[in-house]
């Protein structure tokens, strides 16, 4: 027998690091999820920038089956033909030449760390290990790539911390300076930080970072996790920066809500990596790699890419209307469709409130902070959906307001 599933199962069976909504989602199609009692959601938060065809999508599911009656698992002895159509993929359209896969974000980011290491540990020498992050940057839960994360309360409370890595503010030019030296063998960072509040770069930034990095023999590593695969109307953001990394990382959209991710490098630091210095029992899944290929074919195409530029603007022109009328945002930020809305000094603190008051509503948002409403929706979402996402937000809005 199965058994029935609350929210209070949850409480009785889970390790409670999570904090779980009372509504328990069970089937979507598109930007709709329903949960156990029928009720209809629109669904405004992609499972956190993942869904990026939204649930269900006709040619995902497609791909799923016909990969489902083939082949799940090889092992990385074996050379396996998903992932090396996905891997072709991924380097005919960036800067990369090689690819590694994995899981999860971060274990893509631990990949790269790793790897940057060891390059600079080869060319270098031991000395070489300092890695530079960003304040309110996040990467990821295993220890080192929490560790390079920007919030030191999640690393906290754990032992002894990996070493070498410091942090300077986001956007700060002189904090950067003052800090890289020599001995820094890779700058890590967001090219537009989600968990840290939506916060985009400066260009000049960027690329002074990418000097910087240059002159000091310091690798450039972009953790493009949540902005990577269409999100931001590129397939990747540094695309629309002016400036490549050396290594990459991606996952959460790429494989439109099956786990996949990869790291992405040059042939040059790649070699770095030799048989037996890393490695992943799922990494490269048939399963995941299949869906993956058919979700960046599909992400990869002006008409989608050109259409997340679009839907921001959607979603611009809803939110600052919505805001003319209850004052509640200081700013609408972001790019493409990963967009935050900024609580003003009056809500400072509230980003939770708007979130449960959606749902109310039966809207799905996300907040990044304490002072963010977030949205990272399916890139192909409807204008009908939209809409009526934003009729249920300014309701959201009203109830808190009022
Ligand atoms: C920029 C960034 N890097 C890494 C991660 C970690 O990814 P995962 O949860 O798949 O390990 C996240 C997750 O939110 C992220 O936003």
């Amino acid at each position: 027998m199965k058994p029935v599933v609350t929210r209070a199962l949850f409480d009785q069976v889970m390790v409670p690091n999570y904090a779980p909504s009372a509504t328990i989602p069970v089937r979507g199609k598109g930007s709709r999820v329903w949960d156990q009692d029928e009720n209809e959601f629109v669904d405004f938060a992609g499972g956190i920038a993942v869904s990026c065809l939204g649930h269900c999508h006709p040619a995902l599911v497609d791909t799923l089956k016909q990969q489902g009656e083939k082949l799940w698992h090889l092992s990385n002895v074996m050379t396996n033909e998903p992932a090396l159509r996905l891997a072709k993929k991924l380097v005919d359209n960036t800067f990369a030449d090689k690819v590694f896969f994995c899981n999860s974000g971060a274990e893509a980011n631990e990949a790269a760390f790793k790897l940057a290491r060891r390059y600079s540990f080869e060319k270098f020498g031991q000395k070489k290990s300092k890695i530079i992050a960003f304040e309110q940057g996040f990467h990821g839960r295993t220890f080192f790539t929490v560790t390079v994360g920007g919030q030191a309360a999640y690393s906290d409370g754990f032992g002894p911390k990996p070493q070498d890595i410091q942090h300077v503010p986001y956007n700060d030019l002189s904090a950067l300076e003052a800090l890289i030296d020599d001995d820094v063998c890779a700058v890590v960072m967001e090219p537009l930080q989600g968990e840290g509040g939506i916060v985009s770069p400066a260009l000049e930034f960027v690329k002074r970072v990418r000097e910087l990095c240059d002159s000091h023999n310091a690798l450039l590593v972009f953790d493009e996790v949540q902005t990577g695969v269409g999100r931001t109307g590129e397939l990747y953001a540094y695309m629309g920066l002016g400036v490549t990394p050396d290594i990459l990382t991606t996952a959460k959209a790429l494989g439109g809500g099956f786990p996949i991710a990869a790291m992405i490098t040059t042939d040059a630091i790649a070699a770095c990596f030799k048989v037996g210095t890393h490695g992943s029992t799922y990494g490269g899944n048939p399963l995941a790699c299949a869906v993956a290929e058919t979700t960046f074919d599909i992400v990869n195409t002006p008409e989608v890419l050109s259409g997340v530029l679009e839907r921001e603007q959607w979603f611009r022109d809803g939110l600052e209307a919505i805001n003319s009328k209850y004052k509640v945002f200081s700013e609408i930020r972001g790019k493409g469709l990963l967009i935050g809305a900024v609580l003003n000094e009056d809500y400072k603190g509230r980003a939770r409130d708007f979130l449960v008051a959606s749902a109310d509503q039966q809207l799905m948002v996300l907040v990044a902070g304490a002072n963010v409403v977030r949205f990272a929706p399916s890139l192909i979402i409807s204008k009908e959906d939209v809409l009526e996402g934003l009729a249920r937000f300014e309701r959201a809005i009203a109830s808190i307001v009022s």
